[in-house]
C-alpha cells in the first residue's frame, strides 16, 4: 500500500484507497520541483533514473547528480526505484551508474527474477532500519527464487551483459527512427540501453499494441501516444532487424 501511494499513476491508486499519506509528486527531471516541495517534514526524495512506465522518460545528464547534491543538503534518503533500470536494462549493471552517482535506498525486482518472481530493496549501511527477520514474508526469499537471482545475475555479470545492451542500443534506435521517418504518425523515438520508446502524434498505442502483438512483437502500451520495446538483454542485431521489420508490417495496419 505503501508503494501504491508512491505512484505517481493515478490509475494504479483509484481502487486502493485510503493510500498512505505523505507523498507529495513533482513532475519529474526538475530539481527545482523537488526543492520547492521540500519541507521540514521531508525525509526522502524517490525517482526512477529512467522513468519506464511514465512513458521511458530520459532525464537530463545532470538530474541524478543535482537531486543527489540537494538532498546531502538536506539531509534526506536518495531512494532510486531500479525495478525497470537495474540489472543491465541501461547498459550498467544498476541505472544509477549511468549518470555517476549513488542512491542511498534502492529497489530492484523485475530483471533480477530471470523469470521467477523476486523482489529487492538494497540500502547503505545507516539507512536500514531493519534488522534480519523482520522483514518476513511466506513466500519471501525462498531458496528457489533466489538461486534463480543468484545464477542469473552471475551469469550476467561474467558475460558482461550489460556492455552488450550498451552495443545494442543504438542499433535499436537506428531502427526505431528509421521506422520514424517512413511513418508521419510517429513523433518521436527514444530510449537508453534496451529500453525504448515510440511516441504517436495522437492516442494510437493501443492499436499499434495489438497489431503489433499479432505481429509476433510484444510491446506495451505505457501512455495512450505512447509503446514502450523492454527486449531481452540478449537480443542480436538479427532479432532487432526482425523485429523492425515486423514492427513495420503492423505500423502498415495503423
Ligand atoms: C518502476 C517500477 N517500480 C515498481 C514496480 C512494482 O514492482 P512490484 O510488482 O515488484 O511490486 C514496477 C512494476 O511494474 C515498476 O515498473
Amino acid at each position: 500500500m505503501a508503494t501504491l501511494a508512491a505512484t505517481g499513476q493515478l490509475h494504479y491508486q483509484a481502487d486502493f484507497v485510503p493510500l498512505q499519506q505523505g507523498f507529495v509528486h513533482v513532475p519529474y527531471n526538475d530539481v527545482e520541483a523537488i526543492m520547492r516541495a521540500t519541507t521540514d517534514k521531508t525525509v526522502a526524495v524517490m525517482l526512477e533514473p529512467v522513468q519506464g512506465e511514465g512513458g521511458v522518460n530520459i532525464p537530463d545528464p545532470d538530474y541524478l547528480q543535482r537531486v543527489r547534491a540537494w538532498c546531502d543538503t538536506q539531509g534526506l534518503l536518495l531512494i532510486l526505484d531500479e525495478i525497470q533500470t537495474g540489472m543491465g536494462r541501461l547498459g550498467s549493471l544498476f541505472g544509477y551508474q549511468e549518470y555517476d552517482m549513488e542512491p542511498d535506498v534502492m529497489t530492484l525486482a523485475k530483471g533480477l527474477g530471470y523469470g521467477v518472481p523476486i523482489g529487492a530493496f538494497l540500502a547503505k549501511e545507516g539507512c536500514m532500519a531493519l534488522e534480519p527477520g523482520d522483514h518476513g514474508s511466506t513466500f519471501g526469499g525462498n531458496a528457489l527464487t533466489t538461486a534463480a537471482a543468484y545464477a542469473g545475475t552471475k551469469y550476467l555479470i561474467e558475460h558482461d551483459i550489460p556492455a552488450h545492451v550498451k552495443r545494442m542500443e543504438s542499433y535499436l534506435l537506428t531502427q526505431l527512427q528509421a521506422l520514424s521517418a517512413r511513418f508521419a504518425c510517429v513523433a518521436d523515438v527514444r530510449g537508453k540501453g534496451l529500453l525504448a520508446a515510440m511516441e504517436f502524434d495522437s492516442d494510437l498505442a493501443g492499436r499499434v499494441v495489438t497489431h503489433a502483438n499479432e505481429a509476433g512483437v510484444l510491446l506495451n502500451a505505457v501512455r495512450p501516444n505512447t509503446v514502450r520495446f523492454m527486449p531481452p538483454l540478449t537480443i542480436t542485431v538479427e532479432e532487432i532487424d526482425e523485429a523492425a521489420e515486423r514492427l513495420e508490417a503492423a505500423l502498415q495496419h495503423i
